[in-house]
């Protein structure tokens, strides 16, 4: 008898179940009314006197021992998540969301990745900068009314000397004017990067946008050149049969100076509500670098000759994905951003 409690202690010390039923298995094989312990009662009356005492404590002990193993098995499975009877280890711990990259993100990346297949480099510069470098070397008079409070942001106003200013860079032609400074022609660059003017935000115009701007310097760079890579850019970015129209405009830091536009990717230059029916869209602003600019950055300009031609990343972008609110891109809302999904 005693032989046959220790076989059964050991088995029940060793019990587990993988599951409600296997345990419910378990708790009628030993302790239902015709469980293994309870048919150890019944013949507990054959037990002889003098082993009696011994023998109960044992049977006592061996009945509790299994009750509990069956409730701490039982609280197991209770506190598992939901109840549910398997679990599966594998799964993830929480749905994990991928973003997505910026529309101003894609756009600029494709903008730049034309560029360089034709040689340009990248060249970043800061966005908080002095007088010099967005004005004063780029052939700004000093009475320019792009310098007026009405579209740049002053960080440190020089009351004597308008050079000292410390402003937030209105364009990246800053960046421009510090690779001419610092490298010998030929230059090669286009600056991508955020700027800063001082404008009520509504849907068409905001306090910061984003640009890229060209700049090639070598010998004998003329207007054709500008033209030529100007073209491709448009056919690249907007489709084979895209055209490109030059307008002359100011700038003060090129001449002669001009505007871009290109047919209408909307209505393919046959006239909507998007050109105004005009069929033609602004894109970009180009010249030739005017000489002051090349000389005030130590460049000869008898020797050399360069063109710049600069865009807003938004402009495109709208261009590319029919944008009609400029605040959508800096909202942040994932219903707008998540239609950029497909994009790369
Ligand atoms: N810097 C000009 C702007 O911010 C763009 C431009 C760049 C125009 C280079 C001509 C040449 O609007």
């Amino acid at each position: 008898m005693i032989g046959k409690i220790e076989q059964l202690l050991q088995e029940v010390e060793a019990m587990e179940a993988a599951n409600a039923d296997e345990l419910e298995a378990l708790r009628i094989k030993y302790l239902s009314k015709k469980g293994a312990i309870n048919e150890l009662m019944a013949d507990f009356r054959l037990v002889p006197a003098e082993q009696k005492k011994e023998v109960g404590m044992r049977l006592n002990e061996l009945k509790n021992k299994a009750q509990e193993k069956i409730a701490a098995l039982k609280e197991r499975f209770e506190n598992m998540d939901n109840g549910s009877e398997e679990m599966d280890l594998t799964r993830t711990a929480y749905p994990i969301e991928l973003g997505t990259r910026h529309p101003l993100t894609i756009v600029k990346n494709e903008i730049i990745d034309i560029f360089a297949r034709l040689g340009f480099s990248i060249a970043e510069g800061p966005e908080v900068e002095d007088d010099l470098h967005v004005f004063t070397k780029l052939n700004f008079a000093a009475d320019h009314p792009a310098r007026d409070m009405q579209d740049t942001f002053f960080i440190e106003q020089n009351e004597e000397d308008v050079t000292k200013n410390v402003i937030l860079r209105t364009h990246t032609s800053s960046v421009q004017v510090r690779a001419m400074e610092h490298a010998e022609p030929p230059i090669r660059i286009i600056c991508p990067g955020r700027v800063y003017r001082n404008e009520a935000i509504s849907y068409r115009a905001h306090c910061f946008f984003h640009q890229i701007e060209g700049l090639y310097i070598d010998k004998n760079v003329s207007f054709t050149d500008l033209k030529q890579v100007l073209l491709l850019f448009a056919k690249e970015m907007f489709g084979e049969d895209t055209k490109i129209r030059l307008r002359p405009s100011y700038f003060p830091f090129t001449e002669p100076s001009a505007e871009m536009d290109i047919s209408c990717n909307i209505c393919g230059g046959k006239g909507c509500p998007f050109c105004k029916h005009t069929g033609w869209v602004e894109i970009l602003g180009c010249g030739m670098v005017d000489p002051h600019v090349l000389e005030a950055s130590g460049i000869d300009s008898k020797v050399y000759s360069g063109y710049a031609f600069g865009m807003g990343v938004e402009r495109i972008t709208n261009l590319k994905y029919q944008v009609k609110d400029l605040r959508m891109f800096s909202e942040n809302d994932t219903r707008f951003l998540r239609e950029f999904e497909a994009a790369y």
